[in-house]
């Protein structure tokens, strides 16, 4: 049974750590909280899982390392530092970071060849993507190990040409959720609305096709071409960008419009599942692994 080593038990790790878990993988958690016991009872019962709070000895015999710890460089520096000391050559260390460059994480590590980042969308047992972000000294083998293990998990890797702040999906997301922010706080729609006027249409639309097969059929049969020159080329508007000192209004408006605390977070999270369960499989993704 192949060994992985999921470095933090959060949002992100449990993900993962169920998603190997169901795929066969024994699973080892590292993660300093205190409730770690209480964590892998709840949300990895049935699967081959130990849990520990000492992170050198859950990488010893590693075949491979998913880090999904805390997002601050300090933090990843010395995880990574350890990772290094505690695995053998060949091994992947992959960092679920959502913007931080693989080279920074792997400045100074005496494994920098084996360090990339495997960012996955919340939550990674259900999103098909993982982008995978090499950095100048990742090795190819490292980004190729990453690809052919992502896969047999049943996920779409993605591998960027280069590494890029943000990398991609979080450009993209940082777009909208700032317009997002800027336009609650100009006054022109509520948070609920935005919700519910992205689902049904920018959502559902790249759930099947991406901006620019879009952009191919938006222009009819001249193609791209058509709708830049026509109906693109009028949306000469500037964007603006959301007022940092007023995101704490925002931040109220969504805590009233969808609650607080563990209550909300578990609807929701189900509500959520629920429906990316129902569209995965009809839009041709693999049938998302259940663990028991
Ligand atoms: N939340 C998201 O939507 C999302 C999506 C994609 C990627 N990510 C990335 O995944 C990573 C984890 O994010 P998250 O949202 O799960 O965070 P989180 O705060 O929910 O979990 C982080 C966990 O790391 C643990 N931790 C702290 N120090 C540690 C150490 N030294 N060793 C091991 N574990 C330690 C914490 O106790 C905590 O349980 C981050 O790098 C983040 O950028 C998050």
């Amino acid at each position: 049974m192949p060994v992985v080593t999921i470095v933090g038990a959060g949002v992100i790790g449990v993900s993962w750590a169920r998603l190997f878990g169901a795929a066969g993988w024994e699973v080892r958690v590292s993660d300093p909280r205190p409730d770690l016991r209480d964590v892998v009872a709840e949300h990895l019962s049935g699967l081959s899982v130990v849990a520990t709070d000492d992170l050198a000895s859950a990488a010893q015999g590693a075949d491979f390392v998913q880090e999904a710890g805390p997002e601050r460089m300090e933090i990843k520096e010395q995880m990574f530092a350890t990772l290094a000391a505690n695995t053998g050559e060949g091994v992947v260390l992959a960092s679920s970071s959502s913007s931080l460059l693989p080279s920074h994480i792997a400045a100074g590590n005496p494994a920098a060849d084996r360090i990339v980042i495997g960012h996955p969308f919340n939550p990674p047992e259900l999103m098909p993507l993982v982008e995978v972000v090499p950095g100048p000294q990742t090795s190819p083998k490292t980004v190729e190990r990453a690809v052919e293990v992502y896969k047999a998990l049943g996920k779409l890797p993605i591998r960027l040409k280069k590494e890029y702040p943000g990398f991609v999906g979080n450009r993209l997301q940082k777009v909208i959720n700032d317009q997002a922010m800027y336009l609650v706080q100009e006054g022109v729609i509520d948070v609920a609305d935005l919700d519910d006027l992205v689902r049904a249409s920018l959502g559902l639309r790249y759930a099947t096709i991406g901006p620019f097969q879009s952009g191919v059929l938006g222009g009819g049969p001249a193609g791209i071409r058509h709708l830049i020159e026509g109906i693109a080329s009028q949306m000469t508007f500037e964007i603006g960008a959301p007022d940092p000192a007023r995101t704490g209004a925002v931040v109220d408006a969504v805590d009233e419009a969808y609650g607080t605390g563990q209550e909300a977070y578990d609807r929701l999270a189900a509500l959520r599942d629920e429906r990316t369960r129902a569209v995965l499989r009809p839009l041709g993704w693999a049938e998302p692994r259940q663990e028991g």
